[in-house]
């Protein structure tokens, strides 16, 4: 029974989902405060005016964007998707509307929306390119697992959620890169874009480490192999 209960499968990534709803919740609290101001409450947020003008972008990508944060962290758990795969299923059908939803209206805005103040065409280009990828990405998950093939699933959802995530690593690359850098339209579209490139740097590194499951499944069967043959 010990061996059952400290299985990999079943050890809890509860620290894993953690990190990410912490981070996540850095975009769906600034989201928050500005639904609450498109929806005619009080101003908490700077003025932004192309937001005043045109809302439907950006109310579709931070519900689309929230959600798809707060309820992918938990795609993640190995234990939830073993003990409630029909959760991880449904939930994943969902997430994959919310997903594309976030995806489109930040291109939408990219490409609708007056510049942003402060910004310029190195933020323009790689909000267009990190969209896309977000957008294709998550197509190329779901039509992954209609193949049943779960590892380029896995690989798939696993960028589409780190480009999203970026809104959060965003919070500090923007902060740290001005900080450092000075406060110019290329630094800020620089840090902005660092923390897309950070997060897909740690997906690629986590979609391609070896398989830790697979190395540690490998001993007990090795020895239950040996215990049958003699
Ligand atoms: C690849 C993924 C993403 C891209 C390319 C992207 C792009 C954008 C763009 C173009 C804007 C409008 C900026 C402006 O002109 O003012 C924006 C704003 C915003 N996005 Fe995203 N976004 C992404 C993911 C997310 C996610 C997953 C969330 C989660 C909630 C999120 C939350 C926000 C928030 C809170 C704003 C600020 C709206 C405001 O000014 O009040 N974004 N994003």
């Amino acid at each position: 029974m010990a061996g059952a209960s400290s299985s990999p499968a079943r050890r809890s990534s509860w620290p894993v989902q953690v990190a990410l709803v912490g981070l996540a919740a850095i975009p769906v609290i600034a989201g928050t405060m500005r639904l609450t101001e498109v929806f005619g409450g009080p101003h908490v947020m700077p003025a932004n005016p192309r937001i005043a003008a045109s809302p439907a972008p950006v109310v579709v990508h931070i519900v689309g964007g929230g959600v798809f944060l707060l309820l992918g962290a938990f795609q993640f758990s190995a234990l939830l998707r073993r003990r409630k795969p029909n959760w991880h299923r449904r939930a994943g059908r969902a997430l994959v509307g919310l997903g594309l939803a976030a995806a489109l209206a930040a291109l939408w805005m990219t490409l609708l929306y007056p510049r942003q103040t402060g910004t310029g065409v190195v933020l323009y280009l790689m909000r267009l390119g990190f969209g896309s990828a977000m957008t294709a990405s998550i197509i190329l998950g779901f039509k992954a697992i209609r193949r049943h093939d779960i590892t380029q699933h896995r690989a798939w959802m696993t960028r589409a959620y780190a480009l999203g995530l970026g809104a959060g690593t965003q919070a500090f690359t923007i902060g740290t890169g001005q900080a450092i850098f000075g406060k110019t339209v290329l630094t800020t579209d620089l840090s902005t874009a660092s923390g897309w490139i950070i997060n897909l740097a740690i997906a690629e590194y986590l979609i391609r480490r070896p398989n830790r499951r697979r190395a540690h499944d490998w001993r007990p069967r090795r020895r239950a192999e040996l215990a049958t043959s003699t």
